[in-house]
């Protein structure tokens, strides 16, 4: 298990303020979208204070949740408790995941690809869970298509990652998950309502193998 920070408990407080107004003028609404697609047994990657809690639809048969930060996995584990939802919180990271290959129908990455720490590991371990027919449910951050903007936002990554807790904004993560073998479906680019430039190239979409 990570230790608990000072930081990591700061980000963990802020987390929801610091996202209320987007949330608010459509990224709620994104997620809403996103997850009216999930079913069957789902898995969540980097749930973080649960923001994605109250949009799980009926077709989901069993959550679990995985949180690998202290602070954010006891806000989460406090809004399932809160909710009374049937939802089983696991503190792990993405790169290593404590589950049965082809355990689950849907795993669901929100905003999570741009911290993980190793991208390809985690859509491997992402490969290796889902059952035969699964999918992978999507919405990130991502580098922005134009090379002016895409190298402004290497430049603030270093920056970015020391204050949002590891958060890279400059990762090609469609391009990723292509490469780890998936098939891009229903890929749909958005902005992030309300956030800074840097942040605001959104990639949608669902991914088979
Ligand atoms: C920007 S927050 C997103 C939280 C949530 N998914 C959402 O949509 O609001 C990124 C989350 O990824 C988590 N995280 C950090 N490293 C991770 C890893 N290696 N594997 C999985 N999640 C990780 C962080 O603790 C944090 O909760």
């Amino acid at each position: 298990m990570r230790p608990m920070t000072l930081w990591g408990r700061i980000f963990a407080t802020l987390y929801e303020p610091a996202l209320r107004v987007s949330e608010r003028n459509g990224l709620s609404d994104l997620r809403a979208g996103l997850l009216a697609g999930a079913r069957g047994r789902t898995l969540e990657l980097g749930a973080g204070t649960g923001l994605n809690l109250g949009h799980y639809p009926a077709a989901v048969s069993e959550l679990v949740l995985t949180e690998p930060e202290p602070p954010m996995a006891a806000k989460l584990e406090a809004g399932v408790r809160a909710r009374g939802l049937p939802a089983r919180v696991v503190r792990s990271g993405a790169e290593e995941l404590p589950f049965a290959d082809a355990s689950f129908d849907t795993v669901v990455a929100t905003l999570v690809f741009c911290t993980v720490t190793d991208l390809g590991r985690s859509l491997d371990e992402v490969g290796r869970v889902l059952a035969p027919g699964g999918q992978l449910l999507y919405l990130e951050h991502v580098r922005h298509p134009d090379p002016a903007r895409a190298r402004r936002q290497e430049r603030l990554t270093p920056i970015q990652r020391r204050v949002a807790c590891g958060c890279h904004l400059d990762r090609a993560t469609p391009a990723a998950i292509a490469q780890a073998g998936f098939e891009l479906r229903d890929e749909r680019h958005e902005h992030f309502p309300k956030a800074p430039g840097v942040l605001q190239p959104l990639a949608i979409g669902r991914a088979t193998r």
